[in-house]
């Protein structure tokens, strides 16, 4: 984990940026994927557009640890493979800090018949509970037990069975390791109350294209029938960009932009977002795969309230960024963090920035604008709140210091000289 900083010299308030940032391919599709290559042959998954960011390279060492090999080069092609022989435990040290370990348990499971691992860790961001694998695998005919600080899951007989599961609560990575796990169990499983979010489709089309038979993709229900591990067809596939990353330079382009397109995107992933920021006076053309954004000279904000939701709803992955521009935006807007208590707690740094934010409560917040901010010395509490941070000290007057660059390197790949190339004034300071 790297010490390193990021000083800023704010612009204050001054709509500058300009140029193009491309966006990369999405953190949240390729750890699903990587993960799917345990119930692949020998022959292994290829991939492209893969980001070279920390969690890929985590989930890298998760794979190696269990036997599979990833290779990962640096045009963003990876090929993942094993020999059939998976470790059935999972690394404790990696697993603990790092939420998205959860969805190997599936495809662990599925090819071995057990699976042994911590409760996973992962952004401070509210509780985050695993009830929902651990009731789906029961449901799946898997006995669970506890030793000491490890889950112990195994089948009852050779495999998991089939199931009909409704998940009390939708959830991104609990669907996507369902649906992995149920492609090698014996009969139909059906998941009702999935999540929808692009990354669980692209996840399926992936999946499809390598033999699997799943039902409903897009919808809350999916159905998969069990089978025989997959086969990669000679193609590799490409993993969709990052609608957060896309999101968050939307948003800074919003806010700091005189002229910024940004390019490898899929704009209709952010339905949400870009009408929210149209409604707010934004002016925004988009593409079939880009988003451009002219801001007029004296061009300014108005407010609105914003509810985090499940997709196609404003993803909470966003709210961070989204707070920031509407201490900037000029009237009254409420946050409402539906799905992640604790998710807020970063707007207290903001408030010592300069923003008027009151806390109603650990889901609500009420920012009042616009509000100059000042630049400031912050911690990163957390991948999507660093990176909230950053655009906050761009809009800053003054220089601003970031810590734990870390958390931002997780999930965005090489952010400060993307952000110099349109005229961010950011610098990294190794430690
Ligand atoms: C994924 C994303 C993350 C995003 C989140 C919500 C990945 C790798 N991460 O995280 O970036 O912020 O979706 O869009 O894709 N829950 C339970 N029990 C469980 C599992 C989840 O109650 O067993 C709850 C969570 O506490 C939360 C809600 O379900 O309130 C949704 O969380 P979930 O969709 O599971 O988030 P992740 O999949 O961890």
């Amino acid at each position: 984990m790297n010490k390193d900083h990021f000083i800023i010299e704010g612009l204050g308030g001054k709509k500058t940026l300009l140029g193009e940032i491309k966006v990369n391919g999405a953190k949240n599709a390729v750890l699903p994927l990587m993960t799917a290559s345990i119930v692949f042959d020998e022959k292994g998954i290829s991939l492209s557009n893969v980001p070279d960011i920390e969690d890929t390279h985590r989930m890298n060492e998760l794979l190696e640890e269990i036997g599979v090999s990833c290779k990962l080069d640096e045009k963003g092609n990876a090929k993942i493979q094993q020999n059939g022989k998976i470790k059935s435990s999972l690394d404790g040290e990696i697993a603990k800090r790092f939420r998205a370990s959860v969805i190997l348990t599936g495809p662990i499971l599925a090819r071995t018949g057990k699976v042994i691992f911590p409760h996973p860790g992962g952004c401070v961001i509210g509780a985050r509970p695993i009830d929902l694998f651990i009731e789906g695998f029961k449901k799946m005919g898997a006995k669970v037990s506890v030793e000491g600080k490890n889950y112990e899951i195994k089948t009852k007989g050779k495999t998991l069975k089939g199931a009909r599961i409704f998940f009390k609560q939708q959830s991104v990575t609990a669907t996507e390791t369902f649906v992995i796990a149920a492609l090698l169990a014996k009969g139909e499983t059906v998941l009702e109350n999935c999540a929808m979010e692009p990354e669980i489709t692209s996840l399926c089309e992936f999946l499809i294209s390598c033999g699997a038979k799943i039902d409903g993709l897009n919808s809350t229900t999916l159905t998969i029938k069990g089978g025989e591990i997959l086969s990669q067809t000679d193609k590799t596939f490409e993993v969709i960009p990052d609608r957060i990353e896309a999101g968050s330079f939307l948003i800074l382009g919003a806010l700091c932009a005189k002229d910024l397109k940004i390019t490898n995107c899929q704009p209709l992933h952010l339905s949400s977002v870009i009408n929210n920021l149209r409604d707010a006076g934004t002016n925004i053309e988009t593409g079939e795969n880009f988003i451009h954004i002219k801001n007029a000279k004296k061009s300014f904000l108005n407010s609105f309230n914003v509810k985090t939701h499940e997709y196609p709803g404003f993803p909470t992955d966003l709210q961070a960024p989204i707070v920031v521009l509407l201490t900037q935006a000029s009237g009254e807007g409420t946050v409402f963090e539906t799905i992640f208590e604790g998710r807020l707690n970063f707007t207290e740094d903001l408030v010592k920035m300069g923003a008027t934010i009151q806390m109603w409560n650990a889901h609500k917040i009420l920012v009042k604008g616009p509000t100059p901010l000042k630049g400031k010395e912050l911690q990163s509490p957390d991948i999507r709140a660093g990176l909230a941070f950053i655009i906050a000290g761009i809009v800053a007057e003054g220089e601003s210091k970031i810590h734990n660059a870390y958390y931002v390197d997780r999930g965005y790949e090489s952010i400060e000289k993307r952000l110099q190339k349109i005229g961010v004034n950011i610098k990294r300071v190794k430690q």
